[in-house]
């Protein structure tokens, strides 16, 4: 009998965990459940004798490879796959997926959340503004990337995107602006919201050259990933400029001096809230289950990350 793993260290709602057993339940596997472990030996014990993993942010290194003897798959709930060593992964034969799009409105939603916040002075009863009519740029014309657009649309914003990878026709035809490069984004934009990965290209990139380019006023919408932020200038920056606003739901390495640099006009949630939705985590939780049954039983290896 097959045994699946769930090891999440920020746990999935109990929906989501009961519709991963019913998944595994019908294929006949033996579901484990570690939840809020606060060590990595924790990880390493648990990870022993499963040969499927699901995991959330938690990262999975050689090491958790080498202790998972059994392992054959290992599906990121989620879009961001930075947390897994993908070299490490075909080394031990491991084959690593995600769940694109599944938790997409959900981070979309945390983003107009935050700004809401934002725009309102963190509700201290002064007055805000609005977010009717103003620009909002788009870095990044993924899943959530489109999500957050839809929702733009919603409150009357003018939408504005950049994809290095995405082609401007593509953009155009979901009837969103297209623009030419992210500075010209950063330029023209009220607000700039990142939806890159952590990659070796965006690692630090979003730094004090590119923020500075904001308007008067304006806000760096962050519910990417923390690695892309070069705090160092993103904190000089803040210190220059008290018309900016840092929002996000990842809590920077340096998030004390954020605190006190920007009192007022930095906000992070206190965990990686974008995806913490009962919709999300059911929606990526049932999607890794059903995609390590059909790898299991019928070798799909549809939304393999590490070719
Ligand atoms: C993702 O990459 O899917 C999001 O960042 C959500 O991450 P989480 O599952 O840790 O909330």
């Amino acid at each position: 009998m097959a045994k699946v793993l769930i090891a999440t260290e920020k746990p999935f709602s109990r929906v989501a965990v009961d519709g991963i057993k019913a998944v595994t339940d019908a294929a006949g596997y033996e579901l484990a459940l570690l939840e809020k472990y606060t060590e990595k030996a924790q990880l390493l014990a648990a990870v022993a004798d499963a040969d499927a993993l699901i995991i959330r942010s938690d990262k999975v290194d050689n090491e958790v490879f080498d202790a998972a003897k059994q392992l054959k798959i290992v599906v990121r709930a989620g879009a961001g796959y930075d947390n897994i060593d993908l070299a490490a992964a075909t080394a031990h034969g491991v084959v690593a997926m995600n769940t694109p799009g599944q938790n997409a409105n959900s981070v979309a939603e945390l983003v107009f959340g935050l700004l809401v916040y934002g725009v309102r002075n963190f509700f201290n009863g002064s007055s805000g503004t609005e977010l009717l009519g103003k620009r909002l740029g788009i870095l990044a014309f993924g899943n959530v990337g489109r999500n957050v657009a839809r929702v733009a649309k919603g409150f009357g914003m003018k939408v504005v995107a950049y994809d290095a990878y995405c082609p401007k026709e593509a953009i155009e035809a979901a009837g969103v602006e297209a623009a030419a490069s992210q500075e010209e984004l950063f330029d023209t934009c009220d607000i700039v919201s990142l939806h890159i990965p952590a990659t070796p290209e965006t690692r630090e990139s979003i730094n004090y050259n590119l923020v500075n380019r904001l308007k008067k006023g304006g806000i760096l919408v962050n519910t990417a990933r923390k690695e892309v932020i070069d705090e160092e200038g993103l904190l000089k920056l803040l210190q220059e400029r008290a018309d900016l606003k840092y929002l996000t739901d990842i809590k920077p390495d340096r998030a004390a001096e954020f605190e006190s640099v920007a009192e007022g006009r930095y906000f992070a949630t206190p965990k990686k809230m974008g995806a913490q939705t009962a919709e999300a985590n059911v929606n990526a939780g049932i999607a890794a289950a059903k995609q390590i049954v059909d790898f299991l039983e019928h070798g799909i290896t549809k939304f393999q990350v590490n070719k």
